[in-house]
């Protein structure tokens, strides 16, 4: 006879953390990071080591100096574990596991504890690489993100992943891990050159049109200041996109990506798809621009969009500088197969064998798709081209 007992195993956990908005976070009274660092009332100076991509240590020559006097500033607070850390950043920091693995090997020659904090300062990138390594040391030493590009202050940088690219897959591996805090310092997008800004705008569009129909309006009316470089409207733009995200996040019942619906991966199917096949020549933010026009023009066509909606979302990527067609897209492979939907592949494997893709209903709202039409979306593809 066989037997089996049971014993139903239940762990419920809470996670918190803030995401503060600030400018110049190492002037001397700026209480962001004491705050953040300090916020479970532990009554002891806290280990750090602070981490920067080369990047904004170049938009920022005196920046890793000025981290050091702040700290120096709060000896009550903060001790330094080592002298700042300065890694390269932009996507190829992500190809494979080597720079994950020299940044476990530095926190574990820092001597860093599980109660100790890792601050990272860079974009999403960097980010992914630094978080996976604080995932991974102790099996989890605290995260304080400081995001520095808007993609990462819009999107990345609030969110609980990190990731590699790994195998010829576009973030093969990676863990979910939220963060202990985030900064979000608008001074640091000072220094962003336009392509950068853009990419930023393109995930805006992405989260506006299936979330928000009054913050796509407005997205698509203020798409030129937004290029232009109009601080007010860049604020406002990184603010209610990383609203979302957090909303998104904390409300939709599956933080960790569980299920298969991914509304926040719009658009994302043939984004991933066009970095591996132009082997990230092609950078994520202007992927994801074509991809959200692509999916829209498909969700156009099949009675989900108004035409009227369509229009007005690619005049506003093209006021906002937005590269929407890509010649791989309509590469084709030996047998003649549009090489574009091996992403639909893809992603139907990394969601466990069943597709569900996620369109606009309407402006603002979702709709989850398990099957796309594809003589539907070669037309879409040809529309996009034509455009
Ligand atoms: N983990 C997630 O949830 C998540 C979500 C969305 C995107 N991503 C990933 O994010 C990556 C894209 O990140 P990104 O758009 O932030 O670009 P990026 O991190 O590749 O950075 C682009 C370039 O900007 C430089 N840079 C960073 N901050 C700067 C500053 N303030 N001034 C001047 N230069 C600066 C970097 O050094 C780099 O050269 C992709 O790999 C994508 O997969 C991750
Ligand atoms: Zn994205």
């Amino acid at each position: 006879m066989n037997t089996a007992t049971r014993i139903d195993q239940r762990i419920g956990v809470e996670f918190n953390f803030p995401v503060v908005f600030t400018d110049n976070i190492f002037a001397p009274e700026n209480p962001a990071l004491p705050d953040i660092v300090t916020r479970l009332r532990e009554e002891r100076p806290h280990r750090l080591l602070v981490m920067f991509d080369s990047g904004v240590v170049e938009a920022f020559p005196g920046i890793c100096e000025a981290a050091l006097s702040f700290i120096d500033a709060h000896p009550e607070k903060f001790v330094l574990a080592r002298t700042p850390v300065v890694v390269t950043g932009g996507e190829q920091v992500k190809s494979g596991m080597e720079r994950v693995e020299a940044l476990c090997e530095t926190m574990l020659e820092a001597r860093l504890s599980r109660h100790c904090f890792v601050i990272g300062a860079g974009g999403a990138a960097f980010l992914d690489v630094v978080g996976m390594a604080a995932a991974l040391v102790h099996r989890g030493v605290r995260l304080i993100r400081i995001p520095t590009t808007a993609l990462a202050q819009a999107d990345a940088g609030v969110g609980v992943k990190n990731g590699v690219n790994f195998a010829g897959v576009k973030n093969g591996l990676g863990t979910f891990a939220p963060p202990f805090g985030v900064v979000n310092d608008f001074s640091f997008l000072r220094s962003l050159p336009a392509a950068r800004w853009r990419e930023g705008i393109a995930e805006a569009f992405k989260v506006a049109l299936i979330k928000d129909a009054r913050f796509f309006h407005w997205l698509c009316d203020n798409a030129a200041k937004l290029a232009a470089g109009d601080e007010t409207a860049q604020r406002h733009l990184v603010r209610r996109c990383a609203e979302l995200h957090l909303e998104h996040i904390a409300s939709s019942g599956d933080p960790f990506e569980m299920g298969r619906a991914r509304p926040l991966d719009f658009g994302h199917w043939s984004a991933h798809k066009l970095e591996t096949m132009s082997q990230f020549r092609i950078s994520h933010g202007d992927a994801v621009a074509a991809g959200v026009l692509l999916d829209s023009i498909y969700a156009q066509m099949q009675g989900w969009l108004a035409n009227e909606d369509l229009e007005r979302l690619a005049a506003g990527m093209k006021a906002a500088h937005l590269p929407t067609n890509f010649p791989e897209m309509h590469e084709r492979d030996a047998a003649g197969k549009l090489a574009l939907f091996g992403g639909l592949e893809d992603f139907r494997e990394h969601l466990g064998g069943e597709l569900s893709v996620t369109f606009p209903n309407d402006v603002g709202q979702v709709r989850q798709e398990n099957s796309i039409d594809l003589g539907t979306m070669t037309a879409a593809l040809k529309k996009l081209e034509a455009r």
